[in-house]
């Protein structure tokens, strides 16, 4: 009757050759996935974790980022300039950043209305990449070898605009 388990001496059965070659794969298979989880934060400085990440009062970040915005319009961020970026459905303000190569910058972002991402893309490949919360604010550490254009992308899906959620940095000599 099958309402009786069966005991274990009925269906236990040795692991055969090729159960224990699979059990031995999915485990190194686990450890390697693993280990590169671990290892790619020092191989890729691209995925920064934030270096600060705070409350912030959505419409403070917002003016702080809008009076960046008109500052530096069409002008280069001088070196040791801290830079304001807000994620707006469905823009980044400022819309475009002209940086200097070879110069670290202290980018904070923040959003003040839904989630969005913060990736900034260049020739090819995504170069940073960060999460961007609803009233937090968030610092990231930006440097640029070489003159150039990257593009400012959300990355999170926050409505109907965000595929048209770009701007750019201008990254001069
Ligand atoms: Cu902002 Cu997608």
């Amino acid at each position: 009757m099958t309402i009786f388990p069966r005991s274990i001496e009925e269906w236990y059965k040795p692991l055969t050759r090729e159960e224990k070659i699979w059990i031995a794969l999915a485990f190194i298979v686990a450890l390697t996935l693993a280990g590169t989880t671990i290892a790619w934060h020092f191989i890729d400085r691209s995925h920064q974790v934030p270096s600060i990440a705070v409350e912030a009062d959505p419409r403070e970040f917002l003016s702080k980022a809008m009076e960046f915005s008109r500052t530096y319009s069409g002008k280069v961020v001088p070196e040791g300039t801290d830079i304001y970026l807000a994620a707006v459905r469905f823009t980044w303000i400022p819309s475009e950043l002209i940086l200097k190569a070879g110069v670290t910058y202290r980018i904070w972002v923040s959003s003040p209305d839904v989630l969005h991402g913060l990736s900034i893309i260049g020739p090819g490949d995504v170069v940073y990449n960060v999460m961007v919360m609803p009233g937090m604010a968030y610092v990231i550490h930006v440097k640029f070898d070489k003159p150039g254009e990257y593009e400012i992308r959300c990355n999170e899906f926050c409505g109907i605009g965000h595929a048209n959620m770009i701007g750019r940095i201008r990254v001069v000599g």
